[in-house]
């Protein structure tokens, strides 16, 4: 497996009009951790990052959040912007460069695709782009159906323990509002940034 950079990403979505991740609609996860009990209190500012063709991001738009959506590839920016018009803040920015802070971010399907001897410099970024308080709402896959990934899958005992020296963990468990196609491969996790981090 070569580097998955940005030309990396944008080649899928210049040669795939949808890629194989693509729901063409939001993931239902999203509604299940905004229903969490661990996310009540949730502020206004959400970042989506590696957004893709943005339907994650448009959906807590309508939600009435404010929300920037993150992808590097110009390709899925074009795209999301295509599909879902000015109601997000798109930016075709890496994550790791972008130094906005935000109330909340929602990821799904980007954690998985980081190269996982990246992940613990993600989570780190992730909680520095946390405002006091803020949380990580994410959705993650334990299984996969054609591994090596990307997506890589990741248990729910290695995410805590990567994600608990950033985090106070407020929710780990699995998903049971999963797309059919993902139904039973997929958790849920929701942290809190620590202070400091
Ligand atoms: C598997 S796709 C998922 C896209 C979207 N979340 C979805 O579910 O449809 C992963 C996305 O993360 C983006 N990505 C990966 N690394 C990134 C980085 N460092 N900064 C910004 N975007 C990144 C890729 O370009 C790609 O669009």
């Amino acid at each position: 497996m070569g580097e998955m950079d940005q030309t990396y990403w944008d080649s899928i979505y210049r040669e795939t009009p949808r890629p194989g991740w693509d729901m063409d609609g939001p993931t239902p996860i999203l509604a299940e951790l905004l229903d969490l009990p661990a996310c009540r209190g949730l502020g206004p500012d959400l970042a989506v990052p590696g957004c893709g063709f943005g339907h994650d991001a448009a959906e807590l738009a309508r939600r009435g959040f404010r929300v920037t959506g993150v992808d590097f590839a110009p390709s899925a920016i074009q795209g999301a912007r295509q599909r879902h018009g000015e109601q997000v803040r798109w930016r075709q920015e890496d994550w790791f460069t972008l130094e906005d802070t935000f109330d909340g971010i929602f990821d799904h399907t980007c954690f998985v695709a980081m190269a996982p001897e990246r992940r613990a410099e993600y989570l780190a970024h992730c909680a520095r782009r946390l405002r006091p308080g803020g949380l990580w709402l994410a959705g993650m896959f334990h299984t996969v159906t054609r591994p090596p990934g990307p997506p890589f899958a990741v248990s729910l005992e290695e995410a805590r323990r990567l994600a608990e020296v950033r985090f106070e963990i407020l929710h780990l468990d699995h998903a049971t509002r999963s797309h059919p196609r993902r139904a039973g491969r997929e958790f849920l996790m929701v942290g809190r940034a620590l202070p400091g981090s």
